[in-house]
C-alpha cells in the first residue's frame, strides 16, 4: 500500500523531473549552440538507424513543390539543407539538377557523399557560411524546426542571401501550436502556420503555397506542414 510519505515522495520526484525538463528547455533557449550540439549528437549516435528508417520515404511531392516554382532554366543548382544521409540529393540529381548537400552530422555528410556523389558541406545551421546568390532553390526537408526560435531569423536571412533573385525556398516541418523544447534528445519548435508564415514574411520571402502531409488524410493525421517561398526579384 502506498503510504502518505511514499505518495508525497513520488509527487516530489515527478515535480522535480518537470522542473528539470523546464530548466533544460530554458538552458537550450539561452544556449542555442548546446541545443544544436545535443541534437547533432542524437543524429550521430543514430545515423545508421535513421538512414535505414528513412531511405524509402517518398518526399517526391515536396521535391515537385520546390521545382515547379523555380522559373530559371534547368539544370538548376539546389541546396539540400540538412540533407541527412542523402536520399534527396540522389533524387534531385536523377532529375538532372546540380544538388549540393549540407548537414551538421559528420556521419550523414560521409554517407551522403558516398551515396550520391554530390558535393556535401559539413556545417552547423547556427553558423552557416553560404555563397551569396548561388542557388536557384533550397530544399529544407524536416530540418528548420531544429533551429531554436531565437536563431531562426538569422538562419532565414542567410538562406535568403544564398538564393539567386527569384529563387525558391521549400520547407517542411512537423506542425504544432508553437511549442518549443526537447523531444527526447532532439530540440525542436513545432510552429503553427500563422507563426511560421509571419517568420518567413519577416525574413523577406513571398508566399507561394502551403499544404499538409501526408496527402489525402484528414488534417488530424497530417503532422507535416510544407510551405514554399520566393526570394522576391529586385524591382
Ligand atoms: C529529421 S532529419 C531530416 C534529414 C533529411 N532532410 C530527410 O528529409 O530525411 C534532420 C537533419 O537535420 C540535421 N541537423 C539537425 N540540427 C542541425 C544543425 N544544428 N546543423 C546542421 N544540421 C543539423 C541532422 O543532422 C539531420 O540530418
Amino acid at each position: 500500500m502506498l503510504t502518505f510519505a511514499g505518495a508525497m515522495g513520488w509527487q516530489l520526484a515527478r515535480m522535480h523531473a518537470r522542473v528539470g525538463d523546464a530548466l533544460q528547455e530554458m538552458n537550450a533557449m539561452s544556449d542555442p549552440d548546446r541545443a544544436a550540439q545535443r541534437t547533432l549528437d542524437y543524429y550521430r549516435l543514430n545515423a545508421e538507424a535513421f538512414r535505414d528508417g528513412t531511405r524509402d520515404h517518398d518526399v517526391s511531392q515536396n521535391i515537385d513543390a520546390l521545382l515547379r516554382h523555380i522559373q530559371a532554366p534547368a539544370p538548376l543548382r539546389i541546396l539540400d539543407l540538412g540533407c541527412g544521409p542523402g536520399r534527396d540529393l540522389k533524387a534531385l540529381t536523377a532529375r538532372g539538377h546540380v544538388a549540393v548537400g549540407l548537414d551538421g552530422t559528420e556521419a550523414f555528410v560521409e554517407m551522403a557523399r558516398a551515396d550520391s556523389g554530390c558535393e556535401v558541406w559539413q556545417q552547423d545551421l547556427l553558423q552557416l557560411q553560404l555563397p551569396t546568390e548561388s542557388f536557384d532553390g533550397i530544399f529544407a526537408n524536416a530540418v528548420l524546426f531544429h533551429v531554436p526560435s531565437a536563431e531562426l531569423s538569422g538562419v532565414l536571412a542567410r538562406l535568403h542571401e544564398a538564393l539567386k533573385a527569384g529563387g525558391v525556398l521549400f520547407c517542411s516541418n512537423p506542425r504544432g501550436q508553437d511549442e518549443e523544447g526537447w523531444s527526447g534528445d532532439r530540440y525542436g519548435v513545432w510552429y503553427s502556420w500563422p507563426s511560421w508564415r509571419a517568420r518567413l514574411l519577416a525574413a523577406g520571402f513571398v508566399e507561394l503555397e502551403h499544404y499538409y502531409r501526408p496527402a489525402g488524410l484528414p488534417r488530424a493525421q497530417q503532422p507535416w506542414l510544407a510551405s514554399v517561398w520566393r526570394k522576391a526579384s529586385r524591382g
